[in-house]
Protein backbone atom coordinates (compact mmCIF):
# COMPACT_ATOMS: atom_id res chain seq x y z
CA UNK A 1 0.00 0.00 0.00
CA UNK A 2 1.14 3.75 -1.11
CA UNK A 3 2.81 5.42 2.30
CA UNK A 4 -0.04 8.15 2.58
CA UNK A 5 -2.76 5.99 2.10
CA UNK A 6 -1.32 3.32 4.71
CA UNK A 7 -0.84 6.58 7.21
CA UNK A 8 -4.57 7.57 6.21
CA UNK A 9 -5.99 4.03 7.55
CA UNK A 10 -3.84 4.44 10.66
CA UNK A 11 -4.97 8.03 11.65
CA UNK A 12 -7.99 6.87 10.99
CA UNK A 13 -7.70 3.98 13.29
CA UNK A 14 -6.94 6.23 16.40
CA UNK A 15 -10.05 7.50 16.20
CA UNK A 16 -11.56 4.97 18.20
CA UNK A 17 -8.51 3.92 20.13
CA UNK A 18 -8.76 3.68 23.60
CA UNK A 19 -5.83 5.37 24.67
CA UNK A 20 -4.00 7.38 22.34
CA UNK A 21 -0.43 8.62 22.38
CA UNK A 22 1.19 11.21 20.37
CA UNK A 23 4.06 12.49 20.85
CA UNK A 24 4.23 16.44 20.30
CA UNK A 25 7.12 18.83 18.88
CA UNK A 26 7.53 22.40 18.90
CA UNK A 27 9.88 24.75 17.54
CA UNK A 28 8.08 27.92 16.77
CA UNK A 29 9.97 30.48 18.48
CA UNK A 30 13.17 29.94 21.20
CA UNK A 31 11.69 27.05 23.35
CA UNK A 32 12.88 23.91 21.45
CA UNK A 33 10.19 21.27 23.27
CA UNK A 34 9.26 17.59 23.03
CA UNK A 35 5.98 16.26 24.95
CA UNK A 36 4.29 13.17 25.36
CA UNK A 37 0.68 13.72 25.87
CA UNK A 38 -2.07 10.40 26.47
CA UNK A 39 -5.81 11.41 25.32
CA UNK A 40 -5.34 15.07 25.26
CA UNK A 41 -5.33 15.59 28.52
CA UNK A 42 -2.30 13.51 30.67
CA UNK A 43 0.73 14.86 30.30
CA UNK A 44 3.54 12.17 31.08
CA UNK A 45 6.86 14.29 29.68
CA UNK A 46 6.99 18.18 28.64
CA UNK A 47 10.63 18.68 28.44
CA UNK A 48 11.60 22.35 27.08
CA UNK A 49 15.06 23.64 26.72
CA UNK A 50 14.51 27.71 26.89
CA UNK A 51 17.24 29.79 24.46
CA UNK A 52 15.92 32.73 26.64
CA UNK A 53 20.18 33.29 28.29
CA UNK A 54 21.47 33.00 24.50
CA UNK A 55 18.82 35.67 23.23
CA UNK A 56 18.89 38.29 26.09
CA UNK A 57 22.36 39.84 25.17
CA UNK A 58 20.60 40.40 21.66
CA UNK A 59 17.18 41.96 23.68
CA UNK A 60 15.10 40.21 21.25
CA UNK A 61 15.89 36.52 19.54
CA UNK A 62 17.47 36.02 16.79
CA UNK A 63 16.02 34.27 14.12
CA UNK A 64 19.12 32.39 12.87
CA UNK A 65 20.35 32.19 16.48
CA UNK A 66 16.94 30.45 17.34
CA UNK A 67 17.10 27.96 14.48
CA UNK A 68 20.87 26.63 15.16
CA UNK A 69 20.12 26.09 18.68
CA UNK A 70 16.75 23.81 18.01
CA UNK A 71 18.93 22.06 16.02
CA UNK A 72 21.45 21.53 18.50
CA UNK A 73 18.93 20.75 20.79
CA UNK A 74 16.54 18.74 19.54
CA UNK A 75 17.55 15.05 18.93
CA UNK A 76 18.42 14.77 23.05
CA UNK A 77 14.89 16.75 23.78
CA UNK A 78 13.42 14.08 22.04
CA UNK A 79 15.28 11.33 23.94
CA UNK A 80 14.52 13.09 27.23
CA UNK A 81 11.03 13.18 26.50
CA UNK A 82 10.65 9.32 25.87
CA UNK A 83 12.39 8.97 28.78
CA UNK A 84 10.55 10.88 31.33
CA UNK A 85 7.42 9.55 29.90
CA UNK A 86 8.20 5.99 30.64
CA UNK A 87 7.35 4.53 27.00
CA UNK A 88 9.02 3.46 23.95
CA UNK A 89 9.57 4.87 20.84
CA UNK A 90 6.38 1.19 19.93
CA UNK A 91 3.66 2.48 22.42
CA UNK A 92 4.04 6.28 20.54
CA UNK A 93 0.47 6.46 18.15
CA UNK A 94 1.04 9.62 16.15
CA UNK A 95 3.92 12.48 15.56
CA UNK A 96 2.67 15.99 16.06
CA UNK A 97 4.44 19.00 15.22
CA UNK A 98 3.80 23.15 14.94
CA UNK A 99 3.92 24.06 11.22
CA UNK A 100 3.18 27.49 12.31
CA UNK A 101 2.37 30.52 13.27
CA UNK A 102 6.30 31.39 13.91
CA UNK A 103 9.74 32.32 12.70
CA UNK A 104 10.11 29.82 9.77
CA UNK A 105 14.03 28.74 10.50
CA UNK A 106 12.70 27.96 14.01
CA UNK A 107 9.66 25.67 12.66
CA UNK A 108 11.70 24.24 9.98
CA UNK A 109 14.03 22.22 12.75
CA UNK A 110 10.82 20.49 14.51
CA UNK A 111 8.72 19.95 11.48
CA UNK A 112 11.74 17.98 9.49
CA UNK A 113 12.49 16.52 12.96
CA UNK A 114 8.73 15.10 13.19
CA UNK A 115 8.89 14.27 9.33
CA UNK A 116 11.81 11.96 9.95
CA UNK A 117 10.21 10.32 12.95
CA UNK A 118 7.06 10.11 11.42
CA UNK A 119 8.60 8.22 8.57
CA UNK A 120 10.96 6.50 10.59
CA UNK A 121 8.61 4.96 13.30
CA UNK A 122 6.01 4.53 10.05
CA UNK A 123 3.23 6.47 12.01
CA UNK A 124 0.67 10.02 10.92
CA UNK A 125 1.80 12.99 11.06
CA UNK A 126 -0.21 15.24 12.32
CA UNK A 127 0.25 18.93 11.00
CA UNK A 128 -0.89 21.37 14.43
CA UNK A 129 -1.21 25.51 14.60
CA UNK A 130 0.94 27.22 17.44
CA UNK A 131 -2.72 29.07 18.38
CA UNK A 132 -4.75 26.24 18.40
CA UNK A 133 -2.11 24.71 20.65
CA UNK A 134 -2.07 27.49 23.12
CA UNK A 135 -6.19 27.23 23.62
CA UNK A 136 -5.61 23.76 24.02
CA UNK A 137 -2.97 23.95 27.03
CA UNK A 138 -6.21 24.87 29.24
CA UNK A 139 -8.02 21.37 28.69
CA UNK A 140 -4.73 20.03 30.51
CA UNK A 141 -4.95 22.62 33.18
CA UNK A 142 -8.48 22.26 33.88
CA UNK A 143 -9.62 18.14 33.03
CA UNK A 144 -13.44 19.19 32.56
CA UNK A 145 -12.88 22.39 30.77
CA UNK A 146 -14.89 21.33 27.20
CA UNK A 147 -15.93 23.94 24.47
CA UNK A 148 -17.79 25.82 23.73
CA UNK A 149 -16.47 29.10 25.17
CA UNK A 150 -15.07 32.71 24.24
CA UNK A 151 -10.73 32.62 24.18
CA UNK A 152 -8.74 35.47 24.47
CA UNK A 153 -5.23 34.96 22.69
CA UNK A 154 -2.55 36.84 23.70
CA UNK A 155 0.54 36.19 23.37
CA UNK A 156 3.86 37.60 21.80
CA UNK A 157 2.74 37.11 18.21
CA UNK A 158 -0.91 37.59 18.18
CA UNK A 159 -3.71 39.01 20.03
CA UNK A 160 -7.35 37.87 19.71
CA UNK A 161 -10.78 37.53 20.53
CA UNK A 162 -12.13 33.88 19.13
CA UNK A 163 -15.65 32.28 20.27
CA UNK A 164 -14.30 28.67 20.02
CA UNK A 165 -17.53 26.46 19.23
CA UNK A 166 -16.03 23.09 19.39
CA UNK A 167 -12.42 21.64 19.38
CA UNK A 168 -11.94 22.00 15.80
CA UNK A 169 -14.55 25.22 15.56
CA UNK A 170 -13.15 28.77 15.79
CA UNK A 171 -14.68 31.77 15.17
CA UNK A 172 -12.81 35.12 15.14
CA UNK A 173 -14.47 37.72 16.54
CA UNK A 174 -11.54 40.42 16.72
CA UNK A 175 -7.65 40.65 16.46
CA UNK A 176 -5.01 43.46 16.61
CA UNK A 177 -4.81 45.21 13.84
CA UNK A 178 -1.18 46.22 14.91
CA UNK A 179 1.27 44.68 17.67
CA UNK A 180 0.25 41.79 19.52
CA UNK A 181 0.21 42.73 23.24
CA UNK A 182 3.32 40.59 24.03
CA UNK A 183 5.14 42.13 21.46
CA UNK A 184 3.69 45.68 23.14
CA UNK A 185 4.74 44.70 26.79
CA UNK A 186 8.34 43.14 25.05
CA UNK A 187 8.99 46.65 23.37
CA UNK A 188 7.87 49.02 26.38
CA UNK A 189 9.91 46.91 28.35
CA UNK A 190 13.34 46.80 26.31
CA UNK A 191 13.23 50.99 25.78
CA UNK A 192 13.20 51.01 29.95
CA UNK A 193 17.03 48.27 29.43
CA UNK A 194 14.52 45.66 31.16
CA UNK A 195 15.84 42.30 30.10
CA UNK A 196 13.86 40.33 27.13
CA UNK A 197 11.29 38.60 27.23
CA UNK A 198 9.71 41.89 28.58
CA UNK A 199 6.32 40.69 29.86
CA UNK A 200 7.30 38.98 33.32
CA UNK A 201 9.35 41.80 33.73
CA UNK A 202 6.67 44.79 33.51
CA UNK A 203 4.52 42.29 35.60
CA UNK A 204 6.99 42.10 38.34
CA UNK A 205 8.10 46.28 38.17
CA UNK A 206 4.33 47.26 37.92
CA UNK A 207 3.66 45.98 41.62
CA UNK A 208 6.03 48.73 42.65
CA UNK A 209 4.18 51.62 40.47
CA UNK A 210 1.31 53.39 40.65
CA UNK A 211 -1.16 55.00 37.62
CA UNK A 212 0.73 58.12 37.18
CA UNK A 213 0.64 58.31 33.24
CA UNK A 214 -2.80 58.19 31.56
CA UNK A 215 -1.66 56.09 28.64
CA UNK A 216 -4.17 55.28 26.26
CA UNK A 217 -5.44 53.05 23.70
CA UNK A 218 -7.41 53.84 20.13
CA UNK A 219 -11.18 54.74 20.66
CA UNK A 220 -11.71 54.25 17.10
CA UNK A 221 -11.95 50.62 17.83
CA UNK A 222 -14.01 50.84 20.69
CA UNK A 223 -17.45 49.52 19.09
CA UNK A 224 -15.00 46.28 17.87
CA UNK A 225 -13.56 43.44 18.90
CA UNK A 226 -10.45 44.27 17.81
CA UNK A 227 -7.52 45.82 19.33
CA UNK A 228 -4.77 47.74 18.96
CA UNK A 229 -1.14 48.67 20.98
CA UNK A 230 1.19 50.12 18.62
CA UNK A 231 -0.21 53.56 19.71
CA UNK A 232 0.33 52.73 23.45
CA UNK A 233 3.76 51.43 22.93
CA UNK A 234 4.98 54.38 20.61
CA UNK A 235 3.46 56.39 23.92
CA UNK A 236 5.41 54.74 26.12
CA UNK A 237 8.56 54.81 23.88
CA UNK A 238 8.45 58.83 23.01
CA UNK A 239 7.95 59.46 26.73
CA UNK A 240 11.13 57.66 27.90
CA UNK A 241 12.93 59.19 24.99
CA UNK A 242 11.95 62.30 25.87
CA UNK A 243 12.54 62.33 29.84
CA UNK A 244 16.03 60.67 28.50
CA UNK A 245 16.53 63.85 25.98
CA UNK A 246 15.67 66.55 29.26
CA UNK A 247 18.07 64.16 31.81
CA UNK A 248 14.89 63.67 33.69
CA UNK A 249 14.76 60.46 35.84
CA UNK A 250 12.84 57.22 34.38
CA UNK A 251 10.29 56.21 36.84
CA UNK A 252 10.35 52.64 35.61
CA UNK A 253 7.72 51.43 38.14
CA UNK A 254 5.43 54.06 37.62
CA UNK A 255 5.27 53.46 33.39
CA UNK A 256 5.14 50.05 33.79
CA UNK A 257 2.34 49.89 36.10
CA UNK A 258 0.73 52.41 33.88
CA UNK A 259 1.75 50.87 30.52
CA UNK A 260 0.12 47.30 32.46
CA UNK A 261 -3.40 48.71 33.85
CA UNK A 262 -4.28 50.25 30.06
CA UNK A 263 -3.87 47.30 28.10
CA UNK A 264 -5.20 44.92 30.77
CA UNK A 265 -8.61 47.15 31.06
CA UNK A 266 -8.65 46.93 27.36
CA UNK A 267 -7.90 43.47 27.05
CA UNK A 268 -10.27 42.59 30.17
CA UNK A 269 -12.87 44.33 29.01
CA UNK A 270 -13.28 43.28 25.71
CA UNK A 271 -13.34 39.73 26.80
CA UNK A 272 -16.27 40.12 28.76
CA UNK A 273 -17.94 42.09 25.87
CA UNK A 274 -17.12 39.41 23.84
CA UNK A 275 -18.95 36.64 26.03
CA UNK A 276 -21.55 38.50 26.08
CA UNK A 277 -22.12 38.96 22.60
CA UNK A 278 -20.98 35.21 21.82
CA UNK A 279 -24.00 34.32 24.45
CA UNK A 280 -20.87 32.22 25.85
CA UNK A 281 -20.75 31.66 30.15
CA UNK A 282 -17.04 30.72 30.15
CA UNK A 283 -13.82 32.64 29.23
CA UNK A 284 -10.36 31.35 28.73
CA UNK A 285 -7.23 32.57 28.72
CA UNK A 286 -4.18 31.89 25.89
CA UNK A 287 -0.61 32.42 25.45
CA UNK A 288 2.49 33.64 26.98
CA UNK A 289 0.53 37.39 27.72
CA UNK A 290 -2.18 35.35 30.40
CA UNK A 291 0.75 34.70 32.69
CA UNK A 292 0.47 38.44 33.61
CA UNK A 293 -0.55 38.78 36.99
CA UNK A 294 -2.85 41.58 36.89
CA UNK A 295 -4.32 40.31 33.63
CA UNK A 296 -5.49 37.08 35.63
CA UNK A 297 -6.57 39.63 38.13
CA UNK A 298 -8.94 41.73 36.14
CA UNK A 299 -10.71 39.15 34.42
CA UNK A 300 -11.09 37.11 36.75
CA UNK A 301 -12.87 40.01 38.78
CA UNK A 302 -15.33 40.56 36.03
CA UNK A 303 -16.19 37.53 35.20
CA UNK A 304 -17.20 37.06 38.48
CA UNK A 305 -19.30 40.06 38.74
CA UNK A 306 -20.91 38.33 35.05
CA UNK A 307 -21.30 35.17 35.96
CA UNK A 308 -18.86 33.47 33.94
CA UNK A 309 -16.69 30.89 34.12
CA UNK A 310 -12.99 31.79 33.84
CA UNK A 311 -10.32 29.62 32.81
CA UNK A 312 -6.11 30.09 32.81
CA UNK A 313 -3.66 27.48 32.14
CA UNK A 314 -1.27 26.94 34.67
CA UNK A 315 1.65 29.31 34.14
CA UNK A 316 4.26 26.10 33.00
CA UNK A 317 1.80 26.09 29.78
CA UNK A 318 1.00 29.13 29.03
CA UNK A 319 4.22 30.17 27.55
CA UNK A 320 5.32 27.98 24.97
CA UNK A 321 5.51 24.15 25.25
CA UNK A 322 4.98 20.96 23.43
CA UNK A 323 2.24 19.09 25.64
CA UNK A 324 0.05 21.97 24.39
CA UNK A 325 0.43 20.62 21.00
CA UNK A 326 0.02 17.66 21.94
CA UNK A 327 -3.09 17.86 23.22
CA UNK A 328 -4.81 19.45 20.23
CA UNK A 329 -3.36 16.79 18.10
CA UNK A 330 -5.48 14.55 19.90
CA UNK A 331 -8.68 16.44 19.41
CA UNK A 332 -7.54 16.81 15.68
CA UNK A 333 -7.07 13.08 15.52
CA UNK A 334 -10.69 11.77 16.93
CA UNK A 335 -11.95 14.84 14.50
CA UNK A 336 -10.13 13.47 11.53
CA UNK A 337 -8.44 16.65 10.57
CA UNK A 338 -5.15 17.63 10.18
CA UNK A 339 -2.51 14.40 8.76
CA UNK A 340 -0.29 15.75 7.09
CA UNK A 341 2.72 13.88 4.63
CA UNK A 342 6.39 14.62 4.20
CA UNK A 343 6.02 17.62 1.93
CA UNK A 344 5.09 19.37 5.40
CA UNK A 345 6.32 22.71 5.49
CA UNK A 346 6.82 25.65 7.82
CA UNK A 347 4.55 28.55 7.83
CA UNK A 348 5.44 31.89 9.42
CA UNK A 349 1.30 33.01 9.21
CA UNK A 350 -1.39 30.75 9.87
CA UNK A 351 -4.87 31.03 9.90
CA UNK A 352 -6.84 31.23 13.22
CA UNK A 353 -9.35 28.64 11.68
O1 LIG B 1 2.95 32.43 23.98
P1 LIG B 1 4.35 32.86 24.06
O2 LIG B 1 5.29 32.08 24.92
O3 LIG B 1 5.00 32.92 22.64
C1 LIG B 1 4.31 33.28 21.50
O4 LIG B 1 3.57 32.44 20.95
O5 LIG B 1 4.46 34.47 21.13
O6 LIG B 1 4.31 34.37 24.52
C2 LIG B 1 5.46 35.10 24.77
C3 LIG B 1 5.06 36.49 25.21
C4 LIG B 1 6.24 37.43 25.32
O7 LIG B 1 5.92 38.63 24.67
C5 LIG B 1 6.37 37.64 26.82
O8 LIG B 1 6.91 38.89 27.17
C6 LIG B 1 4.93 37.49 27.26
O9 LIG B 1 4.44 36.43 26.51
N1 LIG B 1 4.79 37.23 28.70
C7 LIG B 1 4.19 38.08 29.55
C8 LIG B 1 4.28 37.50 30.84
N2 LIG B 1 4.92 36.31 30.72
C9 LIG B 1 5.22 36.15 29.40
N3 LIG B 1 3.59 39.27 29.34
C10 LIG B 1 3.09 39.92 30.40
N4 LIG B 1 3.16 39.44 31.66
C11 LIG B 1 3.74 38.25 31.93
N5 LIG B 1 3.79 37.79 33.18
ZN1 LIG C 1 3.30 30.80 21.77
Amino acid sequence: MKYFERMKEKFNALKDKQDVYVLSIESSCDETSVAVVKNGREVLSNIIATQIEIHRRFGGVVPEVASRNHVLAISNIYEEALKKAGIGESQVDAVAVTYGAGLVGALLVGVNFAKGLAYKLDLPLIAVSHVHGHISANYISHPTLKPPFVCLMVSGGHTALLKVEDYNKFTMLGMSVDDAVGEAFDKVARVMGLPYPGGPEIDKLAKEGERKYNFTVSKSLQSTFNFSFSGIKTEVVNLVHNKTQKGEEIDRANIAHSFQECVTDELATKAIKACRYANMDKLVIAGGVGANSRLKEKVKALCEENNIQFFSPVLAYCTDNSAMIGSMAYYMIKDGIGLADLTLTAKPNVEFR
